[in-house]
């Protein structure tokens, strides 16, 4: 079936480039685009036209980092630092979730929100429990919002969430053979080298391997956090070895933060083919630091963006972009390295994402659409008529749900 998108076409198929077609049509073809034109293609004569009118249609968000279980305490704790914050605050809060009801509440409204605010894809962290793992991916599939969700393993220092060696590895084989999904996929996620014993970490390098999974976990966000690794692993030289030591640190591998990664630790980093997942908003909230994202993109390693709920306390992504602007340019000011522009973290919050999950480049013709239409009109009257540019720079400052007219997820309207 053929659908046809009218409206102001902007996208960031290049990390600083935006492209604009005033006036543009998206032509879909069963959801998969085959068409971003200024003009409409002859062939395409009297078809139905879905009419944004003056509306922007961009790529949607894509949320490399976030906790699932942490969405109830949004907004709370946050005058503590990581590991109090932890204790305090998170373990209990995860350990919630073995009610299956509750976690049918939350990760419900969780899937809605994410949604709503023009999220369509994620890799999410749930909590210890399978069942409630499984639950939040049927409600992320049934949302339409796709990615990945890893079962989180941790068999040391969780609190009231910790499991048994044993039971973290035959709960993971079980979580895996009920992954049932089409848009939601499993990741391994081993919490954080504090949270995982060497065994644990061996099992689930031996699960990667045998199954080709992906992997996601957290890497140098904090100094008490570094320093209790080197205690731990006294053997190692840098955190990433207590990884890259069990099969865990290899292509596509998604590692939250990196706050304090040296150099030698993003050369590991772009030599195994890991990503990056820069978290502005919560690296500020829990005083981690504020991440080199400027240096880590110049020596070449991947970055995409995460909102780290509820280390992050903003689960919008334009929200999350903006803090991420706001952060580099504190750390501007510190090491006269560029900011990054509106279009650069438009584009570690979206193309990025994307491309990570084997999408497309912008509005690449031949990827299912993932896109967001956004009517500016009520947002504060210009003093004179905006340029496309300065229109879109405004939506990724301003943007609200209220202004999110509608939402594509796998080439699917979704809201
Ligand atoms: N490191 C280990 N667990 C967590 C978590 O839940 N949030 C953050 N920000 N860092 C972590
Ligand atoms: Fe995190």
């Amino acid at each position: 079936m053929t659908a046809i998108l009218h409206g102001n076409i902007i996208h960031a198929p290049q990390f600083g480039t935006l492209e604009m077609i005033p006036n543009g049509y998206l032509v879909l073809e069963d959801g998969v685009l085959a068409e971003c034109c200024a003009a409409l293609p002859q062939r395409y004569a009297g078809l139905p036209v879905t009419d944004y009118g003056n509306a922007l249609i961009m790529p949607s968000f894509a949320d490399l980092h976030l906790h699932a279980p942490q969405y109830p305490m949004l907004g709370m704790g946050m005058d503590l630092p990581l590991l109090e914050w932890l204790d305090a605050y998170t373990f209990r809060t995860e350990a919630r979730f073995a009610d299956l009801d509750y976690a049918r509440r939350v990760y419900r409204q969780l899937a809605q929100d994410l949604i709503s605010s023009g999220t369509t894809r994620v890799s999410a962290f749930a909590s210890r429990h399978t069942d409630a793992a499984l639950v939040l991916m049927e409600e992320l599939e049934r949302a339409g919002v796709a990615g990945y969700v890893g079962k989180v393993n941790m068999d040391r220092n969780a609190g009231p969430s910790q499991e048994e060696t044993g039971e973290s590895v035959a709960e993971t084989l079980r979580w895996l053979e009920n992954c049932r999904f089409e848009l939601v996929k499993p990741i391994l996620t081993p919490r954080f080298t504090p949270s995982c014993s060497d065994r644990l970490m061996e099992e689930l390098g031996k699960i990667a391997r045998e199954r080709d999974l992906p992997v996601q976990s957290h890497l140098s966000e904090n100094t008490g956090e570094i320093a209790w690794v080197r205690e731990l692993h006294p053997g190692c030289g840098q955190y990433w070895e207590t990884y890259d030591q069990y099969g865990l640190w290899k292509e596509r591998t998604l590692m939250a933060h990196c706050v304090h990664s040296d150099a030698r630790e993003q050369e590991a980093m772009v030599r195994a083919g890991v990503w990056a997942v820069h978290c502005a908003a919560s690296n500020v909230n829990l005083c981690s630091g504020t991440a080199p994202v400027r240096e880590l993109l110049e020596n070449g390693v991947q970055v995409a963006l995460g909102s780290d709920i509820a280390g992050g306390d903003q689960l919008a992504m334009n929200r999350v972009a903006v803090m991420s602007i706001r952060a580099s340019k504190l750390k501007s000011m510190e090491t006269g390295k560029p900011f990054l522009t509106v279009p650069e973290a438009y584009y570690l919050s979206s193309t990025a994402g994307h491309l990570y999950f084997g999408g497309g480049a912008g509005f690449q013709a031949g990827h299912k659409l993932h896109a967001v239409v956004v009517d500016d009109s009520a947002m504060p009257e210009p003093a004179r008529e905006l340029t496309l540019a300065e229109r879109f720079e405004r939506c990724i400052y301003l943007m609200e749900k209220r202004h999110i007219k509608a939402v594509y997820s796998e080439g699917v309207n979704r809201i």
